[in-house]
């Protein structure tokens, strides 16, 4: 059967946009948070805030990969080269991949290092990884280069889609955005 739908799915949309949402509120909340000049009750609560809303995104992003796999986008085909086909097929998988690896890392960062996740702890979740330091120190690491990692491809994601709005006006944003009656 041909593919006629010029919209992503409802859920699709809603789920793309919370997590957009967040993801771009945690980044610079996660540095904030590191910064000596921001006062210690205000990064007291950008650190518990970070970690609880991590974890609801891990969820989220769980619930994301899971209603594609169900349900992938079956969309009209629009005109684009195959090299540009190639690099949104590579940015949405590096997208999807590093939306996995921040909050584990950041989950075992905690966990392993023996810190609360407030409200894991208030519905009396045991930790999922061991006590240790080496392990907290490693996805410490890695919670640190894969952030680097997603403002790369987030920075090329939005710049590729406001391409697509703004200069090129071809329906790659449109697909993404509320369907207009
Ligand atoms: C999509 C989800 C997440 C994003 C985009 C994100 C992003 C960031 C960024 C950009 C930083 C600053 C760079 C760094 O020092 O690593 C950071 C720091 C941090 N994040 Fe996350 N994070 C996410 C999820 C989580 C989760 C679920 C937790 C814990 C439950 C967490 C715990 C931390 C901690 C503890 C730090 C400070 C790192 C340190 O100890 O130096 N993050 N995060
Ligand atoms: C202002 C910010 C953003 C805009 C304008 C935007 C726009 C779009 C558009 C138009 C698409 C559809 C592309 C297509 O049909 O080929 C898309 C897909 C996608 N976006 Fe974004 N996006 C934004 C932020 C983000 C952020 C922050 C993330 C995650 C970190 C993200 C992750 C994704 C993923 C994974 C897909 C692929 C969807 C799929 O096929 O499953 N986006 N975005």
């Amino acid at each position: 059967m041909e593919d006629t739908a010029t919209h992503y799915k409802g859920p699709a949309r809603l789920m793309h946009w919370t997590m957009a949402l967040l993801v771009l509120a945690m980044v610079p909340v996660g540095f904030l948070m590191l910064e000596d000049w921001v006062s210690r009750p205000l990064r007291n609560s950008m650190f518990v805030t970070h970690k609880n809303v991590g974890v609801l995104l891990l969820l989220l992003i769980f619930a994301r990969l899971a209603y594609r796999w169900r349900n992938p986008p079956r969309l009209k085909p629009v005109e684009l080269d195959p090299m540009q086909k190639l690099a949104a097929k590579a940015t949405h998988f590096g997208l999807y991949a590093l939306l996995l690896i921040m909050p584990l890392s950041g989950y075992i960062r905690v966990r392993a290092g023996g810190f609360p996740i407030e409200m894991l702890d208030a519905i009396g979740a045991p930790s999922l990884v061991p006590r240790s330091d080496a392990l907290a120190a490693f996805a410490k690491a890695t919670h640190l280069y894969a952030g680097y990692a997603i403002i790369a491809l987030i920075a090329m994601h939005v710049g590729a889609a406001l391409f697509h709005a703004l200069v090129k006006k071809d329906d790659i944003f449109e697909r993404m955005w509320p369907a207009r009656a």
